[in-house]
């Protein structure tokens, strides 16, 4: 009677390996994205962009069916560390996909870290991310902070600019962007002179607007994203300022916000990973699956929730669905070329993008490339230890 049960467990064991091992059962991707707030716009736009991509592989990735869990992060890190623990300990996800602030970002990368999940980050550029905090499990499809900053500290000097002001929200995203900015733009030959700033996810700027016009610097460097740069382009304008200082800024400040700027983002130049007017077949394609899909256009944000899913399909590939072969999917990756509509790119060690960073004017409805600013620029990746 004894060895019958043991013969029966043995071969329930073996039934339930062999069926894992060839219809093995969905992977649980957690999206912790922004439904509501200033960032609603983006956290849509990326998990639009991640779904399309999936769809496209038949639903499937690395041979295994995906399910969503969804949570909204509301943007707001004080409940951060709770909501990535939900998902992963309460929803069982095998996979954390998020986000877009900065801030709730890094509370999801202590949080991967801690618990060894497999966390890609399709849009905050919390330089911490793929810097102090970089892991073996945590990879990134957007951008740092600093790359777009940077790019565009070099691109202002070589306009010939001498004095910036910079403004912008006052947390990690902003500060990190204008850092780099600075960095650059000292580096060659400018100064900035004032560093404005005003609380997330505030949008009252009349008072630092006066001030800027009191100070008269040659060029405005700015970051702001989804409502809270519509709002900024409108008040640059309607305060007269745009007529007399050019305002420069990271592309966020008008992607995905054009229809609501209208003309007062006409002829603002930014920098960024991507934009409207690239024309390669790959970003061709992309646009127009994009668009017949969602009955709407795609933006920076798209790109990166499309190449955080093209991301896990390359990482799930390489270890045949199985989640817990970290090593190997860090490795697939480590090596991987992503065929990304904003052209493909690689990662750096520290698991950023290495990537083109774009000289962009607004014509219309449209980021139009005017050049490229800063060639496959790689993030220093400063307090990486990996
Ligand atoms: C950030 O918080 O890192 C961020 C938010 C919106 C756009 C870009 C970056």
């Amino acid at each position: 009677m004894k060895k019958t049960y043991i013969g029966m467990f043995a071969a329930t064991a073996l039934a339930s390996t062999v069926t894992f091992a060839q219809a093995p059962g969905k992977v649980k991707v957690g999206l912790m994205l922004p439904a509501t707030g200033t960032y609603a716009a983006l956290g849509t736009a990326i998990e639009n962009g991640f779904r399309l991509y999936v769809d496209e592989q038949g639903g499937k990735l690395g041979g295994r069916e995906i399910e969503f869990v969804k949570l909204d992060d509301e943007s707001d890190p004080s409940k951060a560390t709770d909501n990535a623990k939900k998902l992963i300990k309460r929803d069982n996800v095998d996979v954390l996909v998020g986000t877009v602030h900065s801030g709730v970002a890094m509370a999801m990368a202590k949080v991967a870290k801690d618990t060894g999940t497999l966390l890609i980050v399709p849009n905050a550029g919390a330089d911490a991310v793929t810097g102090p905090m970089c892991a073996q499990n945590i990879f990134r499809s957007s951008f740092s902070n600093w790359q777009p900053g940077f790019a565009m500290g070099e691109a202002a000097a070589k306009k010939g600019y001498k004095k910036a002001v910079t403004i912008t929200w006052k947390y990690a995203a902003g500060q990190e962007s204008i850092n780099g900015f600075k960095e650059a733009f000292e580096k060659n030959g400018g100064k900035v002179t004032d560093d404005l700033q005003v609380p997330f996810p505030n949008v009252e700027f009349q008072a630092l607007l006066t001030q800027i016009a009191a100070s008269k610097p040659d060029v405005v460097y700015t970051f702001f994203a989804g409502g809270g740069a519509v709002k900024f382009v409108k008040d640059y304008a309607s305060s007269g300022l745009k007529a007399t200082i050019p305002l420069v800024g990271a592309g966020f400040l008008t992607d995905g916000t054009l229809d609501a700027q209208g003309a007062d983002a006409e002829g603002i130049q930014t920098t960024l990973h991507y934009a409207d007017s690239l024309g390669t077949p790959r970003d061709n394609a992309f646009r127009l699956a994009y668009a017949k899909a969602f009955k709407s256009q795609p933006d920076v944000y798209a790109v990166q929730g499309y190449d955080a899913a093209q991301m896990l399909g390359i990482g799930l590939t390489a270890v045949n669905g199985d989640v817990s072969k970290k090593a190997e999917f860090a490795a697939a990756l480590e090596k991987a070329k992503i065929d990304s509509p904003r052209g493909a790119f690689t990662l750096s060690k520290a698991h950023n993008p290495i990537q083109d960073i774009y000289l962009r004017q607004v014509s219309g409805k449209e980021n139009k490339v005017v050049g490229i600013a800063s060639k496959a620029l790689a993030d220093p990746a400063r307090g990486c230890r990996m």
